[in-house]
């Protein structure tokens, strides 16, 4: 296992769209096991592959309080998303110190591969609803910071490539 490095916004890279997996191979699973451990180590409760410069459609995610309910979704997609829209706070480990109310779905179903290459279905509410949704949005170029308004963004983007000088 190793620690991957994790781009911060306004990175471009952060942009890129992910390609689906075509193989859930030991590639993809040393892939999902680096995630899980750059996740468990931020702290941090999601984690798409486009943070970690993978443009692949791999996410890990566990939001138990016991930090040992890893899920993992290659190639997700959402089958449904419920009408009900629920705000709430998001962070991100690639926009460290920042958190903002962001609207989203109240509760997906989502379809993936785990990491034996086997279909699974999931209905998600809650944290995992927003954490799903949230990671997805990765995998298409997409940070929780764009849906804020532009004066939100821009002082965003200041504060952290103030950040970024500081290290
Ligand atoms: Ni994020």
């Amino acid at each position: 296992m190793a620690l991957l490095n994790i781009l911060n916004y306004p990175d471009k890279r952060l942009h890129k769209i992910a390609k689906p997996v075509e193989a859930v191979n030991d590639r993809i699973r040393r892939l999902v096991s680096d995630m899980a451990e750059t996740m468990y180590a931020a702290p941090g409760v999601g984690l798409a592959a486009t943070q970690v410069d993978v443009h692949e459609r791999v996410i890990v995610i566990d939001v138990s309080e016991t930090h040992d309910e890893l899920q993992a979704f290659i190639n997700p997609e959402i089958l449904w998303s419920s009408d009900e829209k629920k705000l709430s706070e998001e962070g991100c480990l690639s926009v460290p110190g920042i958190y903002d109310d962001v609207e989203r779905a109240e509760k997906v179903r989502v379809r993936a591969l785990n990491e034996k290459g086997e279909t699974f279905e999931l209905d998600c509410e809650g944290l995992l609803a927003v954490c799903i949704q949230h990671e997805m949005d990765h995998l298409m170029g997409r940070v929780f910071v764009e849906y804020l308004s532009s004066l939100k963004q821009t002082r965003i983007k200041s504060k952290m490539k103030k950040l970024a000088h500081a290290m």
